[in-house]
């Protein structure tokens, strides 16, 4: 079961990030990601309600949903608890990506450098998020992924349409996308349907590479 979230982590390349949404607004996110082509979210967990919409949206078995910024190893058995298929994580904690691996959920834990990358790689982390990207650039993970070009990396923070495409040619596995899919702008209008044609647009962008 692990192998095979890891699998559709891999093969649906994006991640949509929706943080301090209301419930609804959860709802009405993972719908029009959906019709854009983008299952997988990463709901935060200090979103209220995160654990209950992560519980929710997982029966339906039409998304495909983990938590994101699990600071904590007691935050992540909840959120296993409540059904998230895999954890996000900003830091790189030896006791959550642990507590994961007991629970065989997928686990990906923040990292910047060569050697945080790497330590968190051989303590079990099944990718390595390297966060935040976009200040770092697509040139940085390139470098990084010479000497380190067997471990699996989700890049996010700072992840746009103009650098999109360069992270995946730079060897990115991943992509989280938060701001510029899950614009605060366009949902306090309520329009739902540019998130949706912004989500076909990475999806394509994405799929160019
Ligand atoms: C976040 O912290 O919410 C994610 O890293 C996404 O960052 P972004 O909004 O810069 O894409």
């Amino acid at each position: 079961k692990k192998q095979e979230i890891i699998e559709k982590l891999k093969q649906l390349k994006i991640t949509a990030v929706i943080r301090n949404s209301d419930i609804n607004t959860m709802f009405s996110l993972a719908d029009a990601l959906k019709k854009g082509g983008i299952e997988a979210l990463e709901i935060t967990v200090e979103t209220p309600g995160a654990l209950d919409v992560i519980k929710e949206l997982n029966k339906e078995n039409k998304y495909f949903v983990g938590a994101g910024t699990v600071l904590d190893a007691e935050t992540a058995r909840a959120a296993i608890i409540a059904g998230a298929k895999f954890i996000f994580t900003p830091v790189m904690r030896l006791d959550v990506i642990k507590l994961c691996n007991r629970y065989g959920i997928p686990v990906i834990p923040g990292a910047t450098t060569p050697t945080e990358i790497l330590t968190g790689y051989e303590a079990g982390a099944d990718f390595i998020k390297v966060f935040p990207a976009g200040v770092f650039g697509p040139q940085y993970l390139k470098e990084i992924l010479g000497p380190l070009k067997h471990i699996p990396i989700f890049v996010t923070g700072g992840i746009n349409k103009n650098n999109i495409k360069d992270f995946i040619l730079a060897g990115a596995t991943g992509v989280s996308l938060g701001g510029a899919l899950v614009d605060k702008d366009l949902i306090a209008k309520g329009m739902f349907d540019k998130i949706t044609e912004r989500a076909r647009e990475f999806v394509n962008l994405v799929n160019q590479v």
